[in-house]
């Protein structure tokens, strides 16, 4: 299968349009060793003709237009787009959503309860209701017409996306952050893409030990990072997000194992977006590398 990164950054993108920390500035500066960097989603294909994206994040008109293979056929209105999937209610994940409203002619599959946090609190995303299609954890769901491709949704442990704060109502459930395992039917080859997951349980390490690539999440180096440009603001574990350094981190975790794997989903606190830095070549002696958008390969 293709597999092509259509942004890097966690939610808020690279520069941030109000953010003047070191590496914003840099990537504005256009440094060679900060690349500016979209929010986070990645595009799967068979053939390299007809693409699956996870994720609409809020820059998805940008980046369909740096991608050539999500771009129309010339004189209609026919583009290759199969499935989007959604890995969780996140705004980050979800806006670019309503950027593809024009026309339905795709499909957006999710588990029920993050259809429903989005239909039901917010009304705007009702205009996708008739796109918008739900599976059950662990059901084969194909990602184009022959069947090449087929993605299971399993869950991750995470958090209910902050904008359902107060919602007394809704409870957090396996099917509010989920981890994506894409299956080539014809290779047996396994991709596996969890964005959002604030320790690698056994089930997520075991998706992880049976890929041959996987994205994961790579938010912060540290727990207490954000605290630093926020003071008072929570950590790492409890906004969700595993870190990458230390005794709990994910880097020596992820360093064991066989697959390919690359850290998404970067928050611009980060040092590991800058390619100098000590933090990012500690990720890459680890055999661990840094996504970035562009990044296109076969799995
Ligand atoms: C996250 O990844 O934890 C969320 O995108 C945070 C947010 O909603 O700002
Ligand atoms: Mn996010
Ligand atoms: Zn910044």
């Amino acid at each position: 299968m293709r597999v092509r990164v259509l942004g890097s950054s966690a939610g808020g993108g690279l520069p941030q349009w109000n953010c003047g920390c070191e590496y914003c500035v840099r990537a504005r500066q256009a440094d060679p060793d900060v690349p500016s960097r979209h929010q986070p989603s990645v595009a799967v294909s068979a053939d390299g003709e007809r693409w699956s994206v996870i994720n609409g994040s809020p820059d998805i008109r940008s980046q369909f237009q740096a991608f050539a293979g999500l771009h129309p056929r010339p004189g209609t209105r026919d583009i290759p787009l199969d499935t989007v999937l959604v890995t969780n209610a996140d705004i980050d994940h979800t806006l670019g959503l309503l950027v593809l409203r024009e026309s339905l002619p795709y499909r957006i599959v999710s588990t029920p309860w993050i259809r429903d946090a989005l239909l039901e609190h917010n009304v705007v995303f009702r205009v996708l209701e008739p796109a918008w299609g739900v599976i059950k954890l662990d059901d084969a769901l194909p990602l184009d017409r022959d069947g090449a491709l087929e993605a299971r949704l399993f869950p991750v442990p995470g958090k209910v996306p902050y904008w359902l704060d107060g919602q007394t109502e809704v409870q957090n459930s396996p099917e509010a952050t989920l981890g994506v395992r894409i299956t080539d039917t014809r290779t047996g080859a396994r991709l596996v893409y969890a964005p959002g997951s604030k320790t690698l349980d056994p089930g997520t390490m075991a998706e992880l030990e049976a890929a041959d690539c996987a994205f994961v999440d790579g938010t912060f180096y540290t727990n207490l990072e954000l605290q630093d440009s926020r003071p008072g603001a929570v950590d790492s574990v409890t906004m969700g997000h595993v870190p990458i350094s230390g005794e709990h981190g994910s880097l020596a975790r992820l360093a064991k194992l066989r697959a390919r794997c690359l850290y998404i989903h970067i928050n611009n606190t980060n040092p590991i977006l800058d390619r100098s830095s000590a933090e990012a070549s500690a990720v890459r002696a680890a055999g661990v590398e840094i996504a970035e958008d562009g990044m296109e390969f076969d799995v």
